[in-house]
């Protein structure tokens, strides 16, 4: 029964999030009003503690925060996933499609003269590639900074982020 009620809400929720995209967040109110909270706020409110604690279950599900997994990452296994970039990244000082990522770790954004940046990122240059910065780009670039040129959808798994930042952080500038 709970479960049920918390899938419901995960269901609710996801339909919401695309509706967000979709309608604009008034119709995703409208929808998922009548969808599932017809008898009004304080059910909805009935639940939180169910809701909580599926969010505390979710935390402990995606494991280690950013700082451990880097403090812990494996720089070889970084190469590896380095593969993704490859096609577009070198780190031997070369421009490619993308910037060459040679001690990209702490570099200023935007930094490699004679590479043709695209405005979101110029617009930053100001800030550095920190780990924490790498991390949050190399999870989503287009939703880390709307607008870039990067065309790569992301690296999903906290791991691979931590590990390829550690190599990265391996190469010469
Ligand atoms: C399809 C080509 C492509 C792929 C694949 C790609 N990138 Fe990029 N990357 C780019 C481009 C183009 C830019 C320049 C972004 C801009 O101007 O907005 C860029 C920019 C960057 C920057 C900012 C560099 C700077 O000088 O500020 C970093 C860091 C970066 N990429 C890392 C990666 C990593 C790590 C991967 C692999 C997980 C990757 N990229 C995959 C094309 C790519």
């Amino acid at each position: 029964m709970l479960d049920t009620m918390t899938l419901t809400k995960a269901l609710g929720a996801f339909c919401g999030a695309f509706l967000v995209f979709l309608l604009g967040s008034w119709g995703a109110e409208t929808i998922y009003g009548t969808g599932e909270a017809g008898h009004g706020e304080e059910h909805a409110q009935a639940y939180t503690i169910e809701v909580a604690s599926a969010e505390g279950t979710e935390t402990a599900e995606e494991g280690p925060d950013f700082a451990t997994l880097l403090a812990s990452a494996d720089a070889g296994a970084g190469e590896k996933v380095f593969g993704k970039c490859a096609s577009c990244h070198k780190v031997n000082g070369e421009n490619g499609t993308g910037p060459h990522l040679n001690g990209v770790v702490d570099r200023p954004k935007a930094s490699i003269a004679g590479f043709g940046y695209s405005e979101a990122i110029l617009a930053v240059a100001d800030q550095s590639w920190t780990p924490e910065n790498l991390n949050g780009f190399l999870e989503n670039p287009k939703e880390y900074m709307p607008g870039t040129a990067m065309g790569f959808a992301g690296l999903p798994k906290p791991e691979d982020r931590a590990n390829l930042i550690a190599y990265l952080a391996t190469t010469q500038p």
